[in-house]
């Protein structure tokens, strides 16, 4: 039994073969923190674990003099009745009074985890795989429950965690914040990670060992943003990507979101994890009722590659859905950086035959297909082909895309609106716009207001009109600036404090209608590269474009972070062309490519120009991918040496059977270092006999403690700068893998 409730002490152990999170109800009906961690034997009553002393100045539980409600540790802990810390929630009364006071009333166990309506969540195939603990609380005074359900995974170290508020209030009664999950900790030695960026430099890792204070990320932006990834990790000082215990959290949700640690000054740690408060507003006398998105905890013991391959595989086995989970994914071309806007029909098909020379398996269509969509000036919100470009339709690109024996994809911006569009001159209440206020523009676009159901539901008939008549096998969602002047002209006061929201609810219920509609579809999400890279898209996209920045040397450091979190068959990579669009930088064509095969692969650059010789190197990349892209994608992942601490990046994956790998290994700037030097590698059998690129065979054992020799062949033909190397490792008696 993975949860087991003590009914005596009232005290709840969520338990199975590797972690332990328990919490009991206080004397005074609040619920009280007691541990989370590696394992512990069960017990029927963990009082020792409780911290309740008063120290010096500090202001006595209303029910206990003896106890400060500034040490205790909490479950979803109230404010401002003597806990003087970041409160989970916040209910402002008609009164306006703040002070609410949830009391244990009981407690409902159901296996498996339930949905959660319109929000997206992880899931089970079948109830054997989890256990959901549901603890109801009650303040009467304002007639409303409180419900915090916690699902433990039987075979992962992992928790997920929301709360539903339900209110049958009849006077004004705002709820103001609710996050999704806090943990208080009662330590406070801990290294801090976040995923900092921007756009083209999203996901950079920012590591730091806490301090006293409150440490907060968030995105004010109404989509998770490249600024801030909704992810946070807390380790032990001395952890590695090996060892050590760290907790990994994220919260499955595109929008406004705030994470923030507060190490207080007493020695203890509160995370709180959710929808961000700023302007957050949900009136639950009118609403009755709210659901928070629900927050994943990863309690992993083994180090931060333990923690990121946990992530990794619950994504991919129960949080991605349809028939792309766990599916190795086509090798595309997208004509975005080969042609801009510049294209016609024929131009197109031109640069998918040159793909599909090579051997590429799906033709993407970017941006410029609609409307009068010759910039980015106009054409947003009118989903129809621009037939001066596309004399056919799409349906009559995509039979000729077919017809080459390729897939075709079609891009699309779903949320957004040119006012330069037939659709905003139609609609201009649709667009999100502060009364009398100026509008601003962001890449000459307004945000379509999808908290109305009738704008999202007048977008999606148009993109299914497209969908429904053309062969369209992939859909890449773009999302190209942030939520200003949030407002939904024509609305009530009372619920401008839900357009954010409900915006995130609006997207959530076109892809939802989309994918129903075409659950054969492969979505990408995209937004402006990686500004809404977040674990919830993965749910209805199962890939992101990870960033507009393609150059190699700069996709290490993005891809790199990105892993912290997110598997690597989401990760949009493509080989572009050089001098880098975005950096002016030329590396060799080989390690681009040896950059983008841990992730979807593809290539996006015009092929029609490419030398013969270099066509054939694509035609020998594209075969290597595709024989090795189920392990490449779904293997175990690891990180070996960081681009954030040196010149030298390398990361691997091996086989869930332990019988091959394939390690990548990059130089950013060489020096000249006449020792051999060696990479230790991991992950393997020690008993194992690989053979190493078809070449000389050594044991798992030499490999990880040994090391690969890594001494580099070096000349003027072969510079160390933006080098990369790629080994396959198969066991000896295996079939042997094509040297690379
Ligand atoms: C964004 C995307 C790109 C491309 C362009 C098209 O920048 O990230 O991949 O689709 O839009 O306008």
């Amino acid at each position: 039994m993975p949860i087991i409730v003590h009914p005596n002490t009232q005290t709840f152990h969520l338990t199975n073969q590797t972690i332990s999170y328990i919490f009991a109800v206080a004397p005074d009906g609040q619920l009280e923190h007691l541990y989370l961690g590696a394992k512990l034997h069960d017990r029927e009553d963990y009082a020792y674990l409780t911290r309740r002393q008063l120290l010096g100045e500090q202001t006595a539980s209303a029910f206990d003099q003896a106890v400060s409600p500034e040490n205790q540790l909490f479950e979803y802990p109230e404010f401002g009745s003597g806990d003087m810390r970041l409160p989970a929630y916040q209910i402002q009364q008609e009164n306006g009074s703040h002070i609410s006071q949830f009391r244990y009333v009981d407690y409902q166990l159901t296996a498996g985890k339930p949905v959660l309506a319109g929000l997206p969540a992880t899931y089970v195939d079948d109830p054997s795989e989890a256990n959901t603990l549901t603890v109801h609380l009650r303040d009467e005074l304002i007639a409303t429950d409180l419900f915090l359900s916690y699902t433990l995974y039987e075979n992962r170290p992992v928790i997920t965690r929301s709360a539903r508020f339900e209110s049958q209030a009849t006077t004004p009664l705002t709820l103001t914040e609710a996050t999704s999950l806090t943990v208080d900790l009662p330590e406070q030695d801990y290294t801090m990670t976040t995923l900092v960026g921007a756009w083209a430099k999203e996901r950079q890792i920012n590591r730091h060992p806490l301090t006293t204070g409150i440490h907060s990320i968030g995105s004010m932006r109404g989509h998770s943003s490249a600024q801030y990834n909704p992810f946070v990790a807390l380790a032990e000082p001395t952890a590695t990507e090996h060892s050590g215990n760290v907790l990994g959290v994220t919260l499955l949700y595109s929008g406004n979101f705030q994470a923030s640690v507060e190490a207080d000054p007493y020695g203890g740690t509160r995370v709180k994890f959710g929808i961000h408060p700023h302007q957050f507003a949900c009136r639950l006398d009118l609403e009755h009722r709210f659901q928070t998105p629900e927050a994943v905890m990863v309690i992993a013991q083994n180090g931060y590659n333990q923690m990121s391959q946990t992530f990794h595989q619950l994504f991919e086995q129960r949080l991605v859905r349809g028939p792309w989970r766990q599916k190795p994914r086509p090798i595309l071309l997208n004509n975005w950086e080969g042609t801009y806007f510049d294209f016609n029909e024929d131009k197109l098909v031109a640069l998918a035959e040159a793909g599909q020379k090579v051997g590429v398996e799906l033709f993407v269509l970017d941006d410029g297909w609609f409307g009068k969509r010759d910039n980015d000036w106009a054409g947003l919100g009118d989903w129809q082909a621009n037939l001066a470009k596309l004399p056919h339709g799409i349906k009559g690109l995509a039979e000729r895309i077919n017809a080459l024996g390729m897939q075709f994809g079609l891009w699309f911006e779903p949320e957004m609106v040119n006012p330069d569009s037939d659709l905003y001159r139609a609609h201009p209440d649709w667009v999100l716009a502060t009364p009398n206020r100026e509008m601003s523009l962001s890449r000459h676009q307004y945000v379509l207001d999808f908290s109305k159901p009738e704008v999202v539901q007048a977008i999606g008939d148009q993109m299914l009109a497209v969908l429904d008549a053309a062969n369209i096998s992939y859909v890449k969602w773009d999302m190209n600036r942030s939520l200003t002047e949030v407002f939904s002209q024509g609305g009530a006061a009372a619920d401008q404090g839900m357009v954010s929201h409900r915006y995130v609810l609006g997207v959530y219920a076109l892809y939802e209608r989309l994918r129903t509609a075409h659950p054969e579809i492969l979505f990408e999400s995209c937004a402006s590269g990686g500004a809404r890279f977040d674990a919830s898209m993965l749910y209805y996209a199962p890939q992101a474009w990870t960033s507009d920045d393609t150059d190699a040397m700069e996709r290490l450091k993005i891809q790199y972070g990105t892993s912290m979190l997110y598997p690597i068959s989401s990760m949009g990579s493509h080989v572009s062309a050089v001098p880098n669009q975005q950096l002016g930088r030329t590396t060799p064509l080989a390690t681009r490519a040896a950059v983008a095969y841990f992730g979807t692969f593809g290539y996006e650059l015009d092929l029609t120009h490419l030398p013969e010789q270099e066509l054939a190197e694509l035609s020998r990349q594209v075969a290597f991918m595709k024989q090795h892209r189920q392990l490449l994608q779904f293997g175990t992942f690891y990180r070996l040496r960081s681009p954030f601490t040196g010149e030298h990046t390398s990361w691997m994956v091996v086989a869930k059977d332990q019988q091959s790998a394939i390690v990548g290994d990059y130089t950013r700037i060489g020096v000249v270092d006449p020792r051999t030097s060696a990479l230790k590698l991991v992950g393997l059998d020690p008993d194992t006999n690989y053979r190493v690129n078809g070449k000389d065979a050594y044991y798992g054992s030499e490999l990880m403690n040994a090391g690969i020799p890594i001494t580099p062949l070096i000349n003027a033909e072969h510079p160390a700068d933006f080098s990369a190397r790629v080994w396959v490792l198969e066991r000896d008696s295996a079939r042997l893998g094509g040297e690379h």
